[in-house]
């Protein structure tokens, strides 16, 4: 039976890969800080929960020399705006942590390390569609943690010959989402909270548009990446792509499912300014080219169906 260890499984993309993984009967070890309460009722008792930090040299190699996976899927992270709050919070988990994952990583042979990166990578005002070696000069601090993380990533790999590879992801649609967990959370949070029948207030404009990946669609090119054949890799960090949307389109969207939903908007020029400057990468498309070409990449779930999907599975509480 393959084995598969998954950083920051406790979070919106661990929980759907650690489905995935166990769909196609894998043994699958969650590593967290987070209590084994937050996981979902349907995973909690099918995962091993190993309690260690990525802050912590022994906590880290012990998982690993313990359990000795087949594959590492290195997703934990800190996120903005947490992590533009706590730079050395932000460099302990984010870079450093990375670091332990590798070095854990080559010491106790683990066949491949695939590694979650952002197109927060890249700066605000860029080529359309962004290329996969364009130049990354990040907005926040955050970017440059994951930066370092890829370009780490690539050193071990051609260093020791770890098999690094990882992915760019957008803004994430999906459940599970925790207020805080990024400034573009609300758009997930307004799908979620009014499939919950909670009242949901927005604070940017309603023309703002957005490239999103939905979550099973994160997922799943995570265990694509891994799965891929050397050979057919052209490099090891690969652009995602997905579909646009404006706010008003995913209010729409949600509205379609539920024509109750307490919606209202209240303007806030800073927060609108933070998605505009900072976070004006996630208006640009990804030019996904290679990972189409190299390991056959493609969404499954355009907009309509993520929203159906994601007010589906809140319903039958599935987040
Ligand atoms: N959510 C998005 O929109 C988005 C967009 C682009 C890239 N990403 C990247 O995708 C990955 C997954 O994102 P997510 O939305 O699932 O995040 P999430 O915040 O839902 O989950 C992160 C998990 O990491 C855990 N974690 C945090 N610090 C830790 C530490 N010190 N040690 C061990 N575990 C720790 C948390 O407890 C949490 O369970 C991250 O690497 C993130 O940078 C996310």
């Amino acid at each position: 039976m393959s084995s598969s260890m998954i950083t920051g499984g406790v979070g919106m993309v661990g929980r759907q890969l650690a489905r995935m993984l166990l769909a196609r009967g894998e043994r699958v070890d969650i590593l967290d800080v987070a209590p084994a309460t937050k996981l979902p009722a349907d995973i909690r008792d099918r995962v091993t929960l190993i309690h260690a930090d990525l802050t912590n040299w022994a906590e880290i190699m012990h998982a690993v020399a313990s359990n000795r996976p087949d594959t590492i899927y290195h997703i934990a992270a800190l996120m903005p705006p947490n992590s533009e709050r706590n730079h050395a919070a932000s460099w302990e988990i984010n870079v450093n942590g990375t670091m332990r994952v590798l070095e854990a990583a080559r010491l106790f042979g683990v066949g491949t390390v695939v590694y979650s990166s952002t197109t927060a990578t890249f700066a605000s005002q860029l080529p359309e569609p962004v290329p996969n070696d364009h130049p990354q000069f990040p907005e926040m601090l955050y970017g440059v943690t994951k930066v370092c993380s890829e370009r780490l990533g690539e050193y071990y790999y051609r260093r020791y010959g770890t098999n690094f590879r990882g992915v760019r992801f957008l803004s994430i649609l999906g459940p599970g989402r925790v207020p805080g967990s990024g400034w573009s959370a609300y758009t997930s949070l307004v799908i979620e909270e009014c499939a919950k029948g909670n009242p949901y207030v927005i604070k940017v404009d309603e023309d703002l548009r957005l490239r999103f990946i939905y979550v099973k669609d994160a997922a799943l090119s995570l265990m694509k990446l891994a799965d891929a054949e050397e050979g057919q890799l052209t490099t090891r960090m690969y652009n995602l792509d997905g579909f646009s949307a404006s706010t008003r389109e995913l209010v729409d969207g949600v509205l379609a499912h539920v024509p109750d939903a307490q919606i209202t908007w209240e303007f806030d020029p800073e927060y609108q300014h933070v998605m505009d400057t900072r976070y004006g990468v996630i208006q640009h498309r990804m030019d996904d080219t290679l990972a189409v070409q190299d390991w056959n990449w493609q969404t499954s779930f355009t907009r309509e169906e993520a929203i159906g999907d994601f007010i589906k599975d809140v319903r039958q509480g599935r987040t």
